[in-house]
């Protein structure tokens, strides 16, 4: 277990991650229902981007460095931006919140967040970001072991995937995630985080996802660059299980900001299996 989030955080996958997410927590409270949300993978919750692991990446300055120095953005490009400017009121950026940060912002009273992080050290951070908020809970313990054990409830609950792919068996242990989450609660919705290296991977995840999740699926696709080398990340790819279909217009703008401004001749696509 190698993988730490410090040397990616801020970087173009976050940006689109993150701005993905406060999309979907917006869909996901626009009604009076609870929501519970399940965080697989939370990390520590807040980066320090002026630190060293991150400037040793130089990926915060490529992805949130670029957009502090840009004007008008998207709308959903410009929450993201306004959370990250809450974090950081005086000149420049050095703190970068994390999905535990954004869903806690986002929690109304009723709604409940579940962070798992099995690092101990990322997961003494996220305790202590965390602390004293109401209906948050973070444990030190391997997400998708929690969420096979999640009881189910009435009401919403979004589970937010984003494993570091460290391991051969992640995508495998997604599938599996999402199959047992909507066999127990048919009204759950999955946002998953996937690396892009090359189209076989993908489409055999999503083939797989096809076959076992029973809801609606759709695949965000940031091409950074041409797939030409498959050893390298070339994007980042989201797919949305069993969600509003209110967020496709808005993710497309956000992939489409994305790829055009940090991209090199990269290409956006959204597309329904
Ligand atoms: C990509 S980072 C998560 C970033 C976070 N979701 C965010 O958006 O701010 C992945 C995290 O998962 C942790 N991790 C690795 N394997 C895990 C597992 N089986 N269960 C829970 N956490 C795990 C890593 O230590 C790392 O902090």
């Amino acid at each position: 277990m190698n993988y730490r989030h410090a040397f990616h955080a801020g970087n173009f996958a976050d940006l689109i991650k993150h701005a993905a997410l406060l999309l979907v927590l917006d869909a996901m409270t626009s009604d009076a229902k609870a929501l519970r949300v399940m965080d697989t993978h939370a990390g520590r919750g807040l980066y320090d981007v002026g630190g060293a692991d991150a400037i040793r990446s130089g990926e915060a300055k490529a992805g949130i460095g670029r957009l502090a120095e840009v004007g008008a953005v998207p709308d959903p490009i410009a929450a993201l931006r306004a959370e990250i400017t809450k974090l950081n009121p005086h000149d420049g950026i050095r703190v970068y919140p994390g999905s535990p940060v954004l869903i806690a912002g986002r929690l109304r009273p009723g709604d409940s967040y579940l962070a798992c992080e099995l690092r101990p050290e990322e997961h003494q951070a996220l305790a202590e970001t965390l602390r004293g908020l109401t209906g948050v809970k973070t444990v030190c313990a391997d997400g998708f072991v929690r969420a096979a054990d999640l009881p189910s409830v009435l009401g919403k609950t979004l589970f937010l995937i984003d494993p570091p792919f460290e391991r051969a068996d992640d995508y495998i242990r997604i599938t599996e995630t999402v199959m047992a989450g909507r066999r127990r609660m048919s009204d759950a919705g999955f946002l998953i985080w996937l690396p892009l290296k090359d189209l076989e991977t993908l489409d055999s995840f999503v083939r797989s996802l096809e076959e076992g999740s029973g809801g609606s699926i759709l695949v965000a696709e940031a091409r950074m660059r041409p797939l030409t080398d498959p050893l390298k990340m070339n994007g980042c790819v989201l797919v949305l299980v069993n969600l509003s279909p209110a967020v496709e217009a808005p993710l497309r703008e956000v992939l489409k900001w994305v790829v055009d401004t940090l991209g090199e001749n990269g290409e956006a696509r959204l597309w329904h299996p």
